[in-house]
């Protein structure tokens, strides 16, 4: 494939998916201009710190852990929302650090996380067809017209929401909300009482412990900071290729050209052909970015997309989300893992137990058996243990909010049950109970892989 150089608008010459028709095409590229005279949401120094980190997984030193909203909405936009993600959030990542003695690599689908790919462009109810829901950042969810039709302005807000949602995002990050001290703090009251939140409680009360014990040694988090804050990075689908082109700006420290809209952008399954226009806006940015893979992704498919995306095989710059389905893994991973080791390429191996295992009850919702969830994960673990290669990851939608949208888990959400507490603006997520059934279930397993992987990097240093 010859290459041709690149610059941000340079996927405009290229055939694209999943585009939103907007019809007042002069509004459209007045919002685009002013987005990009805003400052941008992330730094270049931190899409570095992060692909360090993640250099760190694909050798085996550290796990990465990447989860949230399908799709973030303007309406769950609320102070309440972000922090009790951001609790459930910590718990897992802190239940694999202790229980699965790995540095944990920490990255949200949360501000920024606004556009949907869609199955159909059009959606019918009766007789009536509309533009499908593409996301907040796009149109609205209500079935009208009004609603549905592609606003501009909606980009600006969905910018201003992420801003906010960072700021605080940060703030509890740096500022002693994620201090080590507080890991009984982060626990939900409606978690309190499962088996769930005892088996967390337990982890925490020895990790309450090891402070003390630490501190007795004259090592607590005033000496050390590493022990009162974590590094926390946002990530997206980079669907909506007019506002990323918008927020790419060069790095005035190394003159590279960088996405500012978050930290780590991915591509969908539905926009990774390797000569359209999603791919060649990715190949271009220095961010760490993903690769979702689905099913009909073949070996040589998977080898022509990394010789485009990450040329120079740089460690930490290329995450392969793989997302098959429970019964799938093994007809589909080991395949994809023997071309990237026959061919010597660097990539963390991630796992999206969700989106491949999206069916609809009887009772017409969407929903993901939480079993098949824990299938697939595991399956993931067996096929890597089974090549001699790291499972790097997991790739999750979840919500701090106590929702029953996934069926089973401890507390046995039934299909029946899925009417309770449905909130999602597109696929259902995980609750704060199941969350955390599935950080112990992946420390567990963590534990095991790892004794095929002795060296371990320090959180702080990766
Ligand atoms: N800074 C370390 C890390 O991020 C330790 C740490 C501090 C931590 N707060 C945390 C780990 C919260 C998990 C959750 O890994
Ligand atoms: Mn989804």
């Amino acid at each position: 494939m010859i290459k041709t150089s690149w610059t941000p608008a340079s996927w405009q010459q290229k055939p694209i998916q999943q585009v939103p028709d907007y019809a007042d095409k002069a509004a459209l590229e007045a919002v685009e201009a002013r987005l990009a005279t805003y400052p941008p949401l992330v730094f270049a120094g931190e899409a570095r710190k992060l692909k360090k980190g993640l250099a760190a997984v694909s050798r085996g030193e550290a796990f990465l852990l990447q989860g949230g909203d399908c799709a973030e909405s303007f309406l769950e936009h609320h102070p309440d929302n972000i922090r009790d993600f951001f609790r459930v959030f910590l718990q897992m990542a802190v239940v694999l650090t202790f229980a699965g003695q790995m540095p944990v690599v920490k990255v949200g689908r949360i501000a920024g996380q606004f556009a949907k790919p869609r199955s159909a462009p059009m959606e019918k109810i009766g007789d009536v067809e509309l533009p499908s829901y593409r996301g907040d950042n796009i149109n609205g969810i209500e079935f009208t017209p009004e609603a549905r039709n592609p606003d501009p302005r909606r980009i600006e807000d969905s910018y201003r929401q992420s801003a906010a949602t960072l700021n605080l995002l940060r703030a509890f990050a740096q500022g002693g909300y994620a201090n080590l001290e507080h890991v009984h703090q982060w626990m939900l009251g409606f978690v309190k009482d499962s088996p769930q939140g005892h088996h967390y409680q337990e982890i925490a009360d020895r990790i309450s412990e090891s402070m003390a014990f630490m501190r007795a040694c004259g090592i607590d988090p005033e000496t050390a900071p590493s022990l009162r804050s974590t590094d926390f990075f946002t990530s997206h689908e980079a669907l909506l290729l007019g506002y990323e082109q918008a927020m790419t700006r060069v790095d005035s420290t190394t003159g590279d050209w960088y996405a500012t809209s978050g930290h780590m952008l991915w591509i969908g399954d539905r926009t990774r052909q390797p000569d359209h226009a999603h791919v060649e806006y990715m190949r271009g940015v220095k961010n760490p970015i993903g690769l979702k893979c689905g099913p009909s992704l073949t070996g040589d498919g998977l080898i022509e997309l990394i010789d485009l995306l990450n040329p120079e095989n740089e460690p930490g710059r290329l995450t392969l989300i793989c997302r098959f389905g429970a019964n799938k893994v093994f007809d589909h991973l080991p395949q994809l893992i023997r071309a990237v080791e026959r061919e010597g390429r660097s990539v963390v191996w991630s796992c999206d137990p969700m989106h491949g295992n999206t069916i609809k009850a009887v009772t017409g919702y969407k929903t993901r058996p939480f079993d098949l969830i824990l299938k697939e994960v595991k399956s993931f673990f067996e096929v890597h243990a089974g090549e001699g290669t790291f499972p790097g990851g997991i790739h999750i939608e979840m919500t701090g909010k106590n929702v029953t949208e996934c069926t089973g888990g401890a507390r046995a959400i039934t299909d029946e049950d899925l009417s309770d507490r449905y909130h999602t603006h597109c696929d259902p997520r995980l609750n704060a109970d199941q969350s955390l059934e599935l950080a112990f279930l992946v420390a567990e397993l963590l534990k095991t892989s790892r004794v095929g992987h002795q060296k371990q990097a320090v959180a702080s240093g990766f």
